[in-house]
Parts: structure tokens; C-alpha cells; sequence
């Protein structure tokens, strides 16, 4: 009863312990704005109580920050180093323009905050960026407050004009994508600029609405040669998976991939159809789609080492058949750290090894401990399990049970939908009661999101079929 109850006790949300890290990543942006704030306050630039409300704003924003870091599924020291560079020397760039013209009252214009969030979400996660993005505007608009300038909307302005940027980046596939994303943020920034002028619209000269326009599209040009400039320098600085990356990886002409096409054709189908079903599942749940599809693709990789001992690429001959079921399973338990053990060697990012070696879990491998039971009926069931570890993050997870749908479906020649719905819920029944989604972070609507769309995209992929001219013809033929 006692196991039965925690393998229902699903953790929904892992959460890891405070440290150092995320310690560090929390602390870095708020100090160097008290910082900033406290060389204001022995300029005589500020109060005492504006100080002590500054240092509330200092704590507040390292608890929040420190949240958020902690509820992140997979934090890495890479983030911490990125977040805290840019989010510092966005501080500093904000000082400097602001110290440097303090004649100008819309000098804030012209600060290139889209490109901090931009990279933010690009190199964290869209979720952190919106928070920061919060943050930075509070931070942007107190160090701009000393010109003789409406606070609020120099917040508004900092805060709207990162907000569109978010909604605006949604990838670099190419220069094309990335210009239309400026030309966007232009229009808006012009938009918002026209929108604040308005409000002194009696007290401004042409001049003055040609120069906040000016300032307005040099944030705009400021913020893409910044994204620009700094993107480069991380990827390749810190090793970091990024869409360009992943678009990289994606190419069938990678040498692993051509590897298993030629000596493992059936396992290479097996991947693209597991890549189709997990990236639309992780599109449905919010996680990260591309890096499902490039994992899918790789995951089976070490099943080229020895291809016809795996069902997929069996045509007459099943080795299996002259095979004690306990040498079978050592050969196919295998083959997800082989799998690991090649990506390595080919240098690919960590997080795609990492799902390659957990997308079996601690499974058991059924057909052999069975077929091992009938001879020995105390064989040891740890034997037949894989060494796991079970999936760490929800694109594991996904591609975990998307794996095994996969592969049960193929069996099967023309799957009605309640059929396919029927494995679907099985697999993924199977898994929770395992224990295999434990750490994977997914939540139960997750799960059932996931459920909903593997089912819409098998009942697309069997039931829409064209029906071919020869099709037709052999009907016709046949009624006659
Ligand atoms: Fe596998
Ligand atoms: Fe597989």
C-alpha cells in the first residue's frame, strides 16, 4: 500500500535548494543599482528616506529574483554569468546616459533596454525576462527620475518598450526575421513617444518631437547591433544551447544523423516520428519544442552500433530468436548510453545528451523479464530495468512517453482513434504509476495536454491519408 501511495505521490514541482548560485545570480543587478544609488546619495543628489526606500527596492528585487531563479527547471551557472552581466551593464549604460546629458530630459530615449530583455529571453526563458524586464524599468526609471521628467512615464516607457520587444522576438531563423522584429519595435517605439509627447503637446517645439523620434529609433538601432553584437559572444563563450544552435544540430547532414540513416534505417524513421510527436507535445505544454524535435532525432543514436538487434531495423532474421533473454536485454539496456557515450564524442550540448540517457528512465524491459520469468521465476527485476536516470526536465519527459507511443503504434496497421487513445493513455498510466515522470516537472494538466495532442496528431497522421490515383483506379476496376 505504502509503495502504491508514493508512486501515486507525484512531486508536480522539484524544488531545488537555495544556493549559491542562485544567491549570486539574485544579488548581482540589485547591488550594482544600490550602488549606483548610494554614489547619488553622497553626491547629495537624494534624501536619507529616498535612500532607505531604494534599499526596501534592493532587498525586494534580490527576493523576487531569487524566486524565480529557484522555481526555474534547469538553472545553470552559464545563466547566472549572462544575467548578471547584462543586467549590470544595462544599470551602468542607464548611469552613464544619464550623467552624461543631464541637460536633456528625454535622454531616456534613446536607452536599448528591448536588447536586454531580448537576450534575456533568448539565453534564460521567456517568463524571467518579463520579470526582469519589471525590475529593470523600476531600476531605469529612478536613475532617469533626477531630469525634470514625469517618473511614470519614463517607467511606462521602459517597461512597454521591453514588453514588445519580448512579444516581438520570437526567433533569429534568419536576418529577415530579426529586421522585421526591429522594424516592428520601431513603429512602436515611435508610437509610444508620440503618445507621451502628447500630454505637453502645447509646450513642445517641432524640434523637440524630431529629437525624442530621433532618440526613439537610436534605442532601436542601439538595442538590435547590441543584440546583435553580445549574442555571438555568449553562445560560443559559454557553450549555451540556443535556436541557432538547435537549428544547426537539426540538418540531416550531421554525421550522426547520415550514420543512422545508412546503417540504421528504422531507428532514423523511429526519430523523426518521435521528433514530430514530441516537439508538437512540448509546443502544447509550453516547454521547449525545438529541443524535443533535435533530442528526438539524436536519442537512438547508439542503436547504430548494432542496428539489427532492434526490432525497427529487422526485416527476416530476429537475432533475439538464438538469444538467452538475458544477453538480449545487456545488449538493448545498453543502448541509451551508447547513445550518450557517442553525442559526447561528437561534442553536442549537454542538455541533448542528457535526454538521450534518461529517455527510457528505469523502465523495465517487459518482453525479456517475462520471457526470463517463464524459465526462472525469481529472476531479478533490476536486471531488466535501464540504469535510467528518470527524466530530469519536461522535455525527457515527453520524449519518454512519446518513444514508447511510437512504438506501439507502429505496430499496429491502421489504429482506429480509440485505439490510438487507448495506448496513449496506457503509456502514460504506465510511466506515473513507474514513477518514471517523478522529476520531470510536469504538472497533471500538462500531462493531459500532452495526452490530448499526441492523440490529434496520430488521428492526423492515420486518418488523413490521400488517396492515391492507382487507389482509386484499383476501385474502380474492382466495381466494374
Ligand atoms: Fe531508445
Ligand atoms: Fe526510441
Amino acid at each position: 500500500m505504502n509503495v502504491v501511495k508514493e508512486k501515486y505521490s507525484v512531486p508536480i514541482y522539484n524544488v531545488k535548494q537555495v544556493n549559491i548560485q542562485s544567491i549570486m545570480a539574485s544579488l548581482v543587478t540589485p547591488t550594482m543599482f544600490i550602488s549606483l544609488v548610494l554614489v547619488r546619495f553622497f553626491q547629495q543628489q537624494m534624501s536619507f528616506n529616498q535612500l532607505l526606500l531604494m534599499f526596501c527596492l534592493f532587498l525586494l528585487s534580490c527576493i523576487l529574483t531569487n524566486i524565480e531563479i529557484i522555481r526555474h527547471p534547469n538553472w545553470t551557472s552559464q545563466m547566472t554569468i549572462t544575467f548578471s552581466f547584462l543586467g549590470s551593464s544595462m544599470l551602468l549604460l542607464i548611469y552613464a546616459l544619464q550623467s552624461l546629458s543631464p541637460g536633456i530630459a528625454t535622454i531616456f530615449y534613446v536607452t536599448p533596454i528591448a536588447a536586454f530583455s531580448m537576450l534575456i529571453k533568448h539565453f534564460i526563458s521567456e517568463r524571467f525576462a518579463m520579470m526582469c524586464s519589471v525590475l529593470m524599468a523600476i531600476y531605469g526609471s529612478f536613475l532617469f527620475s533626477f531630469h525634470e521628467v514625469n517618473i511614470y512615464s519614463i517607467f511606462l516607457y521602459l517597461l512597454l518598450s521591453q514588453w514588445f520587444a519580448i512579444f516581438l522576438y520570437q526567433s533569429i531563423k534568419d536576418r529577415k526575421t530579426l529586421l522585421k522584429t526591429s522594424m516592428s519595435l520601431l513603429s512602436i517605439h515611435f508610437l509610444l513617444v508620440f503618445v507621451f509627447e502628447l500630454n505637453h503637446l502645447n509646450m513642445l517645439t517641432t524640434s523637440d518631437i524630431l529629437f525624442s523620434l530621433l532618440f526613439s529609433l537610436l534605442s532601436v538601432l542601439f538595442a538590435s547591433i547590441l543584440f546583435l553584437g553580445i549574442l555571438p559572444i555568449f553562445e560560443a563563450g559559454f557553450n549555451m544551447l540556443t535556436e541557432s544552435k538547435l537549428l544547426a544540430l537539426s540538418n540531416p547532414n550531421h554525421a550522426l544523423l547520415r550514420k543512422m540513416l545508412v546503417e540504421a534505417p528504422g531507428t532514423y524513421h523511429h526519430s523523426v516520428m518521435v521528433a514530430n510527436l514530441s516537439e508538437s507535445a512540448c509546443e502544447a505544454i509550453g516547454a521547449n519544442g525545438l529541443l524535443a524535435r533535435v533530442a528526438a532525432y539524436y536519442h537512438d543514436v547508439g542503436k547504430a552500433i548494432k542496428p539489427h538487434m532492434f526490432i525497427e531495423n529487422q526485416h527476416k532474421k530476429n537475432p533475439h530468436d538464438s538469444l538467452p533473454p538475458e544477453d538480449s536485454a545487456r545488449i538493448i539496456l545498453q543502448h541509451p548510453y551508447d547513445s550518450a557515450r557517442l553525442l559526447k564524442e561528437h561534442k553536442l550540448p549537454k542538455e541533448i545528451i542528457d535526454i538521450a540517457e534518461q529517455h527510457h528512465g528505469t523502465t523495465l524491459l517487459k518482453y525479456f523479464y517475462y520471457k526470463a520469468k517463464e524459465r526462472q521465476p525469481g529472476v531479478d527485476e533490476v536486471k531488466y530495468r535501464y540504469r535510467g536516470p528518470i527524466p530530469q526536465s519536461k522535455e525527457a519527459a515527453v520524449i519518454n512517453i512519446c518513444d514508447s507511443v511510437e512504438a506501439a503504434v507502429r505496430s499496429k496497421s491502421n489504429p482506429t482513434n480509440e485505439e490510438i487513445l487507448k495506448i496513449v493513455r496506457s503509456i502514460i498510466y504506465d510511466r506515473l504509476m513507474d514513477g518514471q515522470l517523478n522529476d520531470s516537472h510536469l504538472t497533471l494538466n500538462d500531462i493531459l495536454v500532452i495526452e490530448k495532442d499526441i492523440c490529434d496528431m496520430l488521428n492526423g497522421i492515420f486518418h488523413s491519408r490521400i488517396e492515391y490515383p492507382n487507389d482509386i483506379l484499383v476501385q474502380q476496376a474492382s466495381r466494374r
